[in-house]
C-alpha cells in the first residue's frame, strides 16, 4: 500500500511528541466521524462509500460508459470544482502524456468543459468537435451551477445540431441530485440517463460516486481497481487502527502539529508530471475543507524538477513559513535509459546507460535534503507505482485524513460558505432575476 513517512518532518519545527501529542484529538475526531457526532456530519456519506459499493452499482456505470465508448469518438466532461476535479486527476494521472495527439486507441478522448468561463476555450472547443462524433456527461450535483450550466447550454446545441435530437439523448448522461435542480428537472424533461450523486456526499468527496467513476470509465480505466485500492485505505486508516499505524492519523495529526508551530503554507510536491492534476483535487479538498473561520493551512503545489527552477529558490530560502508533502512515485511504467555518446560534448557519459528515473529519484532526495537542511519540514508519501489501485488508495487516504484533520481544526470540513460570496456579486452585477437590490447595491460601490 501507500506508506506516510514523517520522519522528515521532525526535529527543527516539530517533534514525535508534538505529533503524539495529537493522538488523543485525533481518537476523538475519528470517533466524532465514524459515529457522525461532528460538525457537517449529514456530509459523510464518503466515509464508508468504498466498501459499500455494490457490484451492480459499478456494472451500471460501465454499461452506461460502453454506451458513449460505443457511439463517441470525444466525450467532453462538463463540471467544475469537485464535479471535475476528481475525474481529471485520476485520467490525467492514468493517461499517457501525449494522448491528445496520439489519439488512445479504442478509448474515446475525454475533454473538459464547465470548469471556467473562458470564451475562447469554449469557442476552441465547439470548433474542435465541429468534425468529431461526440457525448456529453454533464456534471452537477447542486443542478444550478452557472459555468457548466454554461458550458452545457452550448455543447447541447452544437451535439443536436449535429445529430439530431433523438440521437443527442443516447449520448448525454447527466450526473446529479435524485430530484433536486435545473439539471435533474432538465433531464427528466429530455430524458437523459441520469446517475445520481447521494445527498450525503459534498462535491470534494465524491470521486468515487458516478461523479468521478463514469468519465473515468469512459476514458478506459478500471474503476472496480479503484475503488478497491480506496476500500484498502478505508480499512487501513479504520477506526480501530492505533494512532501510530494509521496513516491518516499520522498525517491529519502531523500537519496540525506543523500548522500550530507557524507552518501555514502545505505544498503537495510530485515529481511526476502525470500527478499534476491530483494536487489540485487535493488542493480543493483541503482548501475548501479547512479554510474557514480565518483558519487553516493553505494549500498549494508543485511540479517537481520542473518548479524548481522557478519555485525552488522561494522555497529553500523564503519566509520559513512552509513545509512539503511529497508524492513519490517508486516505479515507472516504462523504462528509458540515457545513452552513451561518443563525443561526449554535453559532459552526459556519467550518466551512460542509467535510467532517466534514477537521475529524477536523485533529484527527489536531494531536493529533499537541501529543504530539510534549508527548513522545511517534510512528509513523503510513497506510491508504489500509478495505477488504479494506488490511485485509490491515495483518494481515501487523503480524504479521510481531510476529515480528521478539520475536525482537530476545530471547522466544519463539510461545508463551503465562502463560495457563495463570488456568486452573489456575479449574478448582481449580470442583473439576475431576483437580485435586483443587490444589484443596485453593487453597482452604487463602483
Ligand atoms: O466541493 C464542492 O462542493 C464544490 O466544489 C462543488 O463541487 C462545485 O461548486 C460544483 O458544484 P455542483 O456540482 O453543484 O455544480
Amino acid at each position: 500500500t501507500i506508506r506516510v513517512n514523517i520522519g522528515k518532518a521532525l526535529g527543527g519545527a516539530v517533534n514525535e511528541k508534538d505529533v503524539f501529542a495529537y493522538a488523543k484529538a485525533v481518537e476523538e475526531s475519528m470517533v466524532k466521524l465514524h459515529e457522525g457526532t461532528g460538525k457537517g456530519n449529514d456530509f459523510l456519506g464518503w466515509l464508508h462509500l468504498p466498501s459499500s459499493i455494490t457490484e451492480g452499482h459499478l456494472s451500471e456505470i460501465e454499461t452506461a460508459a460502453k454506451q458513449l465508448r460505443d457511439r463517441c469518438d470525444v466525450v467532453v466532461v462538463i463540471g467544475i470544482g469537485g464535479s471535475y476535479l476528481g475525474a481529471k486527476a485520476v485520467i490525467e494521472a492514468l493517461s499517457d502524456s501525449f494522448v491528445q495527439l496520439k489519439g488512445s486507441g479504442s478509448n474515446p478522448m475525454v475533454l473538459f468543459a464547465g470548469q471556467n468561463i473562458g470564451e475562447d476555450y469554449l469557442y476552441e472547443l465547439l470548433d474542435l468537435l465541429k468534425n468529431k462524433s461526440f457525448g456529453l456527461i454533464n456534471i452537477s450535483k447542486s443542478g444550478t451551477t452557472t459555468e457548466p450550466a454554461i458550458a452545457f447550454r452550448l455543447l447541447k446545441k452544437e451535439l443536436e445540431s449535429q445529430v439530431g435530437e433523438g440521437e443527442a439523448k443516447k449520448r448525454i448522461i447527466a450526473v446529479t441530485d435524485a430530484s433536486r435542480g435545473a439539471l435533474r428537472k432538465l433531464s427528466d424533461i429530455e430524458g437523459y440517463k441520469t446517475f445520481i450523486i447521494p445527498d450525503n456526499v459534498g462535491g470534494r468527496f465524491s470521486v468515487l460516486t458516478p461523479v468521478g467513476l463514469l468519465p473515468i470509465a469512459v476514458a478506459g480505466f478500471d474503476i472496480r481497481k479503484l475503488v478497491a485500492g480506496a476500500e484498502i485505505m478505508e480499512a487501513e486508516c479504520g477506526i480501530d487502527i492505533p494512532f501510530d499505524k494509521n496513516p491518516a492519523a499520522v498525517y491529519a495529526a502531523t500537519r496540525n502539529a506543523l500548522y500550530r508551530a507557524g507552518k501555514k503554507i502545505e505544498i503537495l510536491v510530485n515529481f511526476n508530471p502525470k500527478l499534476h492534476y491530483f494536487a489540485e483535487w487535493w488542493k480543493q479538498l483541503y482548501g475548501e475543507s479547512e479554510g474557514k473561520d480565518h483558519k487553516g493551512i493553505f494549500p498549494t503545489s508543485v511540479d517537481f524538477t520542473t518548479d524548481l527552477h522557478s519555485m525552488g529558490q522561494w522555497i529553500q530560502d523564503g519566509e520559513r513559513t512552509i513545509f512539503e508533502t511529497v508524492l513519490s512515485v517508486e516505479k515507472m511504467k516504462h523504462n528509458v535509459s540515457i545513452p552513451k555518446d561518443e563525443e561526449d560534448l554535453d559532459g552526459l557519459n556519467y550518466l551512460a546507460g542509467r535510467r532517466v528515473d534514477e537521475v529524477n529519484k536523485m533529484a527527489e532526495l536531494g531536493t529533499q535534503i537541501a529543504h530539510v537542511d534549508g527548513g522545511v519540514p517534510n512528509l513523503k508519501i510513497s506510491i508504489p507505482e500509478i495505477s488504479e489501485k494506488y490511485l485509490g488508495e491515495l483518494i481515501y487516504f487523503f480524504e479521510k485524513a481531510c476529515g480528521i484533520s478539520g475536525y482537530l481544526l476545530e471547522v466544519n470540513p463539510f461545508d463551503q460558505p465562502g463560495v457563495e460570496a463570488y456568486k452573489k456579486n456575479m449574478f448582481a452585477l449580470l442583473e439576475k432575476p431576483g437580485y435586483e437590490d443587490a444589484t443596485k447595491a453593487i453597482k452604487a460601490r463602483l
